[in-house]
């Protein structure tokens, strides 16, 4: 069986910046508590008319480049989204039409913010038995979109944006190791009540948004993070010690100080991209992963793990060498 490993990497914010400043003028909050309590300094939003694929194209198109890989030779798509363009086609066929790569199977997994890490372990799984050599992941979100702005427990902690990798098939790992779960009894802790087929509320304007139990979602967020990191680490007989970065989902600061407060890891070694990001659902995960990349943190052999937690619950780890 062929291992897999991430040969590029690529992001997408869009221009449009909200800080906290401007959220005072909107709900009745203050930039003080919102950093107190989440670390979000600023968000990005999408600006009009620009959607979940056009945040998808950029950041594919800077993980091909990353990679050195032309659109051409990508046989696989999988894209993680809760918020595509259309009800149908998906963002990954659409993706595929833009980048000019047509044949390869191409689909979005909704998988919430977990949505990368669940497209992540799909690809792998299929360079594993053969059926792809070169595959595009991706996690994209327009999330600004189904928050209600007037709702100071969500607005303050979302945005939008997009992150990418290129995956190949190659003779050594790459990827040691995926696992994904999901509890479907969490539903109401973290949910958008309407639906296609529930039906939305014909007396509110555009009354899809998220609904959320801030406090009771932080508290299965921590422990779950938590639990994955020592169970795929465990698995693979490895320690906290030996993984040079984890990458869990930027939900909140908090909730990254106090997983890796339980996990006994230095906050060093844990990307953090809650200040300039927020939270960006399923692009959180490979945005920060190309951060990191970028910036020069994470290096040729390093250890990473990344996390993914999210509505539904669903949640998923991904033990890595870059
Ligand atoms: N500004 C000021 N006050 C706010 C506020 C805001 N933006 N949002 C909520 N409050 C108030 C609440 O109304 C409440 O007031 P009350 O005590 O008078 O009722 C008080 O702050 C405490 O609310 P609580 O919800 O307990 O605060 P918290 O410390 O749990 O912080 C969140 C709220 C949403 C920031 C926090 O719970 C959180 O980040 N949870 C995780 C959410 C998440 O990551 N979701 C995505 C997972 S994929």
């Amino acid at each position: 069986m062929n291992y897999a490993r991430i040969v590029g990497t690529g992001g997408y914010l869009p221009e449009k910046v909200v800080s906290n400043a401007d959220l005072e003028q909107m709900i009745d909050t203050t930039a003080e508590w919102i950093v107190e309590r989440t670390g979000v300094e600023e968000r990005r939003v999408a600006a009009p008319g620009e959607t979940t694929c056009d945040l998808a194209e950029r950041a594919a198109r800077r993980a091909l480049d990353a990679a050195g890989v032309g659109p051409d030779a990508i046989d696989l798509i999988v894209l993680g989204t809760t918020t595509p363009d259309h009800v149908f086609p998906s963002v990954a066929t659409q993706l595929q039409h833009r980048l000019g790569c047509h044949g390869g199977p191409a689909f979005d997994v909704q998988a919430v913010c977990t949505g990368f890490v669940y497209a992540l372990d799909i690809a792998y799984r299929f360079i594993r038995t053969g059926a792809s050599r070169k595959a595009l992941v991706v996690g994209a979100d327009t999330f600004t979109r189904i928050i209600d702005w007037t709702d100071r427990g969500t607005c303050i902690l979302f945005g939008d944006g997009a992150g990418a990798v290129v995956l190949e098939a190659a003779q050594e790992p790459g990827i040691i190791d995926s696992r994904l779960g999901a509890d479907g009894r969490y539903k109401e802790l973290l949910w958008v009540p309407a639906g296609v087929s529930s039906g939305y509320d014909k007396t509110r304007e555009n009354a899809a948004f998220v609904e959320m139990r801030g406090s009771e979602v932080f508290k299965v967020a921590v422990t779950t993070l938590k639990d994955i990191a020592e169970q795929i680490l465990a698995a693979n007989r490895m320690r906290v010690a030996d993984v040079n970065w984890v990458i869990p989902h930027q939900a909140n600061r908090r909730i990254l100080a106090a997983t890796a407060k339980r996990l006994g890891l230095p906050e060093e070694r844990m990307v953090d991209c809650v200040r300039t990001h927020g939270n960006t659902s399923a692009a959180s995960v490979p945005l920060a992963l190309d951060v990191a990349v970028r910036d020069g943190r994470i290096q040729r052999g390093d250890t990473v793990l990344l996390e993914g937690f999210g509505g539904g619950f669903t949640w998923g780890a991904t033990l890595l060498k870059y």
